[in-house]
């Protein structure tokens, strides 16, 4: 199945500037190269849709830059529409975490039941009442499953665009206290560091895939390159120690592409103004490659 590429350079859901430029270090490391290695046939869709940054400088301080993450996500939301439409695979290269209200808004216009594996070291389950900081990449999961305002939440019409039986976290080790509550409310499935630690990676991702796979019409895979511990990947504005080391997460991707499950996906946060080494860049080159199919025998 081809893939279409789809940059995203957005940092405005974000407090720290910069991962505007992740889509553009993670082409430079390589990306397209790997894929012709790879056997793949791969577009990159032009973003010369995208709205320019100031066109919306709307803003509240629970929900800061709403007015450029909406024109955004709704430019997203319909260009990824349109792609899985055309069933080749979305990679929507980010640009910060709120890229993914759109792309999830765009690919459950064809596939309702969609499951999600969300690897992040954050839930990302935050609404405007609940969030610290009012940074609404903090808010993307939580919009998808209908939760936060009715702006973010009813992008393609309707809402909730999830169900919480399927949408799985794998990696989290930094919750606020309304996220946690809202786990808990909503069922939704929590593999946290802890979890890793006790029954290893392989076993996590196994119920993992079974869980977002249940019933689904596809799996979304939404990469928050945040998930891996900063000693890999120094380059992301929101690091927390103690996350996936090298292996656990490629052994994660090499396990989603094995199950064939996956049918799109987003590689967020990767900030090359805070990694003069481009070492994240690299490592999300690497990370896409498994999960598109590179083995090592
Ligand atoms: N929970 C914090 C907040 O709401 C941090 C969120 C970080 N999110 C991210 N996509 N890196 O502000
Ligand atoms: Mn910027
Ligand atoms: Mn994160
Ligand atoms: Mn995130």
């Amino acid at each position: 199945q081809p893939v279409t590429i789809l940059p995203i350079p957005f940092d405005w859901g974000a407090s720290k500037r910069g991962a505007d430029s992740g889509a553009a270090a993670i082409l430079q490391s390589g990306l397209t190269n790997k894929l012709q290695l790879l056997g793949r046939e791969y577009e990159i869709r032009s973003t010369g849709y995208l709205p320019p940054p100031a066109s919306d400088r709307r803003t509240l301080d629970r929900m800061k830059h709403w007015g450029r993450v909406l024109a955004m996500s709704e430019a997203v939301a319909r260009e990824t529409a349109i792609i899985s439409g055309q069933h080749t695979f979305p990679l929507a290269l980010g640009g910060d975490h709120s890229i993914a209200i759109g792309t999830i808004a765009g690919i459950t216009q064809h596939k309702q039941r969609l499951g999600v594996i969300w690897i992040d070291a954050h839930a990302d389950l935050n609404t405007p009442a609940t969030s610290p900081s009012g940074n609404i990449h903090g808010m993307a999961l939580a919009a998808g499953l209908g939760l936060g305002d009715t702006r973010f939440t009813s992008l393609n019409g309707k809402q909730p665009k999830l169900q919480p039986q399927r949408v799985v976290l794998v990696g989290v080790r930094e919750l606020d206290e309304g996220e946690k509550q809202i786990i808990r409310e909503q069922h939704i499935t929590c593999f946290t560091m802890h979890d890793i630690d006790r029954l290893g990676m392989s076993r996590v991702m196994e119920e993992a895939i079974g869980i977002a796979s249940h019933e689904s019409d596809g799996v979304h895979v939404s990469f928050d390159i945040d998930s891996v511990d900063p000693r890999e990947a120094p380059g992301t504005g929101t690091p927390v120690r103690g996350g996936l080391n090298y292996r656990e997460a490629h052994l994660a991707m090499e396990m989603l592409y094995n199950a064939r499950t996956v049918t799109s996906a987003d590689f967020v946060e990767v900030n090359p103004l805070l990694d003069n080494s481009h070492l994240t860049a690299k490592l999300s080159v690497e990370l896409i490659a498994s999960l598109l199919g590179e083995q090592i025998l």
